[in-house]
């Protein structure tokens, strides 16, 4: 029954992939449906049981619009869950690595945003979010905070696989262009994680490597950005490719406002670990040959 790590949230776009890439590692991986990191007593317990050296928490309520009218069901998941986890890992010694986002900033920052830059959630899911840092620092000393953002994988709902489904049924996409990010593909930082992780496991962890950092996909773009990549990528195997529209937030209200600037600087995560994502425009390109594939109905034969 011992592992090496508990993950949470195993049925998510991270979750998945750290369950699937950690090669080498004993894993727990857990479902919403195996632990609710909501129930207190089932967190205490189950990894009291499992024993495992390390968690990683990917479990998450990331419905940001819905979250502004379902605020005590996001607080739950994304403040009291992770105060769960850091609180049973603190009571058997073990570290916990915990994914946040960048919806904690307001995007109000001209560059890019480092870990210490002030936070301002802009909405329910960002503040909630927040209160999950702060609930993780308060309980354990040894904790990893990944604040990552834009995240797409192969396994789940996300913007990448919005845009094929949509792309084939209409001729013309209007993306927001006012909103800039680094996407993330979701393989990419599982296999972060999983470094950290085995850094934790081998008990070479130095004081600098806990704390909190940011963790994106290189570079930056807007969603339009992001959607005419998709689609210049993708053209080869797609039977129609949309025309791509540039609008403003104004232009697509959202029950929830998100920050202008999601841009996160990420180098103390290159300095304490050694770890820096591909750009997020090749991270596209490997995420795209396999969905495609998989969509075989759009792809060409
Ligand atoms: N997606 C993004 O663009 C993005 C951006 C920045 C940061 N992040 C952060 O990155 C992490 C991973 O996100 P993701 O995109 O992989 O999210 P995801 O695909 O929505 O997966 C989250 C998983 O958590 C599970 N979950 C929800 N409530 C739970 C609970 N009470 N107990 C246990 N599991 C529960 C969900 O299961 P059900 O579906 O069955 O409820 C789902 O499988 C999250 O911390 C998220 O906040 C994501």
């Amino acid at each position: 029954m011992i592992a090496d790590i508990l993950v949470t949230g195993a049925h998510g776009q991270l979750g998945w992939e750290v369950a699937r890439r950690g090669a080498g590692l004993s894993l727990h991986a857990l479902g919403h449906g195996d632990l609710d990191i909501t129930d207190r007593l089932a967190v205490m317990q189950t990894i009291a049981r499992l024993k495992p050296k390390i968690v990683i928490n990917a479990a998450a309520y990331t419905a940001v619009d819905r979250a502004e009218n379902d605020a005590d069901a996001a607080y739950a998941v994304n403040r009291d869950g992770p105060a769960h986890l850091a609180a049973a890992c603190a009571e058997v010694g073990i570290p916990l690595i915990h994914i946040s986002t960048d919806y904690v900033f307001d995007g109000s920052k001209s560059g890019a945003y480092k870990e210490d830059d002030p936070v301002a959630p802009l909405g329910i899911y960002g503040k909630s979010k927040l209160a999950g840092e702060e609930a993780v620092r308060e309980h354990l000393a040894h904790h990893v905070i990944l604040r990552t953002a834009w995240v797409y994988g192969i396994h789940g709902h996300n913007f990448v696989k919005t845009m094929l489904r949509v792309g084939a049924e209409r001729d013309t996409l209007r993306v927001v262009d006012d909103q800039r990010g680094c996407p993330t593909f979701a393989g990419d930082l599982a296999d972060a994680t999983l470094a950290i992780a085995r850094q934790m496991i081998n008990g070479t962890m130095r004081d600098e490597c806990f704390g909190t950092f940011h963790c994106t996909g290189s570079g930056a773009t807007s969603w339009y950005g992001f959607a005419r990549k998709i689609f210049e990528l993708a053209k080869p195997s797609l039977q129609k490719v949309p025309t791509i529209e540039a609008i403003t937030t104004a232009e697509y209200p959202t029950p929830a406002k998100r920050p202008a600037n999601s841009v996160l600087d990420c180098h103390r995560l290159e300095q304490a670990y050694g770890i820096r994502l591909r750009s997020w425009e090749a991270a596209l390109a490997e995420m795209l040959n396999t969905v495609l594939v998989d969509m075989g109905e759009t792809a060409r034969p």
